[in-house]
């Protein structure tokens, strides 16, 4: 209990009350004060520390996967990908109070008096890091059921404004409804689709479904294609809407029906007949349509807020793809909540381009990525992901790692191919990544020595390379036109081999822990000093932080 008010009078007690009753404010608010800090918020540097061992395909990665806590992993990207994001998809931890979301190393239940609480303030954390890593012209899509819907909604609208809603999408998540329920079979989740700029961001249009397009046939052979007929007859108001027709049997039609009028004139109708876009019916006798071409329709179509399973899966459909990819050893799943790679097929198709940075906090399984990987082979893109997924241990579960096990599992073998739970080999989609932990570093401590593959990899971040493996003296990457080294010391073999990577590479960027000692070798205006030119920017994290 705050001894903050104990020194006050009664007096003075009662103007605060009054004070505070007048300004009660509008909107989300939660007790910060009484929940226990979120052990994860840290004023630490975080830092990223590969493991060759653990990532997949050949250097230079393009990908990447984040071992540790999104909290870290987000302050660490906000210093080097601050608007660089397209496209954010999360599915965080519902909070359905059955044990299905990590806080300060146990799990937290229903039992809980200040659980809304502290969801909102782990989110609520989470997401204003996110939103500095958002595109102008990007998105954040997050999945939600009934638990946290109106919380959700309202912190959304608190941290990426409420003018920026999209759209709350319903996804029919399962496939027969659960007849024992006591109240409503639970059928549906919701998708919450914000934009960093609602003027600015627009959907892709979906491509047309087989089955939207089924009405489409070709009865006449017309050399055009595929069409499906519209009536002629509407019944707004057209002055020259209301005239006679012939039919080519010779059947006379006085008119439209009553009420109703033709949609084009007498001359554009003959226009039309001419053109054979008029439809009699078989015999020839019918009353008259127009015809409508598929060539001429828009090649996509704008997405809805319905999402069915038919469409993009349902919670089984993503249990049997996770259990096809990575068998389950025994009866348990390997990972009890993934979403269908459909639902994130839909996702991707709507918010991304070839080119698009993608990002995952709360990463799972991995399905995204792999859907990535798909959509990447299907349409030649070169979409490209960072994840970020726990570990998920526990104080029960020490060893536990998800991370490792599940998501750079999964996401390996959709990459590089793998024997199906049928015994079926499945080709590889190709792609891979590098595999990296988020590393604290408190930073007071940062003055000394950093693990180099760290400081190699934040590096290479900070400049939007692709990540390589350090080398032992000089590592050198070079990436559009630009060339970077990191000179770990400064001993004479370093500098033998700071000398052959000029000599490729003149104009490269050079970290160093000591610029003097390289000065006579290194141009003055090339030169970065560890690790103050790396962490200039870097969000030291803030505890508490304001809530309004
Ligand atoms: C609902 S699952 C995501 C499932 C994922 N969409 C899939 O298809 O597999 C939520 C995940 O967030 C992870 N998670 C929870 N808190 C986290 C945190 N603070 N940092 C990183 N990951 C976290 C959990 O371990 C869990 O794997």
């Amino acid at each position: 209990m705050s001894t903050e008010y104990e020194h006050l009078s009664r007096e003075e007690l009662i103007a605060q009350l009054k004070r505070r009753d007048s300004q009660t404010p509008y909107g989300l608010v939660w007790e910060r004060k009484g929940i226990s800090p979120d052990k994860s918020l840290n004023r630490d540097f975080v830092g990223l520390e590969p493991d060759p061992a653990l990532s997949c395909g050949a250097a230079p990665w393009r990908n990447l996967i984040i071992e540790g806590d999104n909290y870290d992993a987000l302050r660490n990207l906000v210093s080097t990908h601050a608007g660089e994001v397209k496209l954010i998809y999360i599915d965080p931890p519902y909070n359905t109070g059955r044990k299905d979301f990590v806080y300060n190393d146990s799990f937290f239940d229903s039992t809980n008096r200040y659980r809304h609480s502290t969801w909102l303030e782990f989110m609520y954390q989470r997401l204003r890091l996110a939103k500095d890593l958002l595109a102008k012209d990007g998105v954040i899509f997050v999945s939600i059921d009934d638990n946290e819907l109106f919380n959700l909604g309202l912190l959304m609208n608190k941290v990426f404004g409420e003018s920026n809603h999209i759209a709350n999408v319903i996804w029919q998540k399962v496939y027969s409804p659960k007849n024992t329920a006591v109240h409503f079979s639970d059928d549906h989740e919701y998708v919450l689709v914000y934009a960093a700029n609602r003027d600015i961001w627009r959907p892709n249009p979906l491509p047309r479904s087989a089955e939207q397009d089924k009405a489409y046939k070709n009865p006449d052979n017309d050399p055009r294609g595929l069409w499906t007929s519209g009536d002629l007859a509407a019944r707004n108001y057209y002055g020259e809407g209301r005239y006679p027709i012939t039919c080519p049997t010779g059947r006379v039609i006085d008119g439209p029906p009553a009420g109703s009028y033709w949609r084009v004139s007498r001359r554009k109708f003959d226009e039309l007949d001419m053109d054979n876009r008029i439809w009699w019916g078989k015999e020839g006798n019918n009353t008259p349509r127009l015809k409508r071409f598929l060539s001429d329709v828009k090649q996509g179509v704008v997405p809805q807020t319905l999402w069915t399973y038919d469409a993009v899966g349902h919670t089984q459909d993503a249990k049997k793809q996770l259990n096809e990819i990575l068998p389950k050893e025994r009866n348990d799943d390997v990972f009890s909540t993934p979403k269908p790679l459909q639902l994130m097929d839909r996702i991707l198709r709507l918010a991304t381009k070839p080119g698009d940075l993608v990002l995952d906090f709360f990463a799972g399984s991995g399905t995204l990525a792999q859907a990535i990987l798909q959509l990447n082979k299907e349409d030649g893109g070169e979409r490209r992901f960072i994840l970020v997924s726990s570990t998920e241990a526990t104080q029960d579960e020490p060893d536990k790692n998800l991370c490792r096990d599940v998501c750079a599992a999964r996401v390996s073998r959709a990459a590089e191919g793998y024997v199906s739970a049928k015994g079926e080999p499945v080709e590889g989609l190709g792609g891979g990544f590098a595999y990296a932990r988020a590393k604290h570093i408190p930073s007071h401590r940062l003055v000394e020595r950093l693990d180099d593959g760290l400081v190699w990899s934040f590096i290479q971040m900070k400049h939007h390379h692709p990540l390589t493996e350090r080398a032992a003296l000089a590592s050198v990457s070079v990436w559009d036109g630009q060339a970077l080294i990191y000179l770990p010391t400064t001993t004479a073999k370093m500098k033998a081999a700071l000398r052959a990577a000029l000599q490729a590479h003149p104009q490269a960027i050079v970290y160093t822990w000591t610029p003097a000692a390289l000065a006579s070798l290194v141009n003055e205006n090339n030169l970065r000093e560890v690790p103050a030119d790396l962490t200039r920017g870097f969000r030291f994290g803030k505890l508490g932080g304001e809530q309004a």
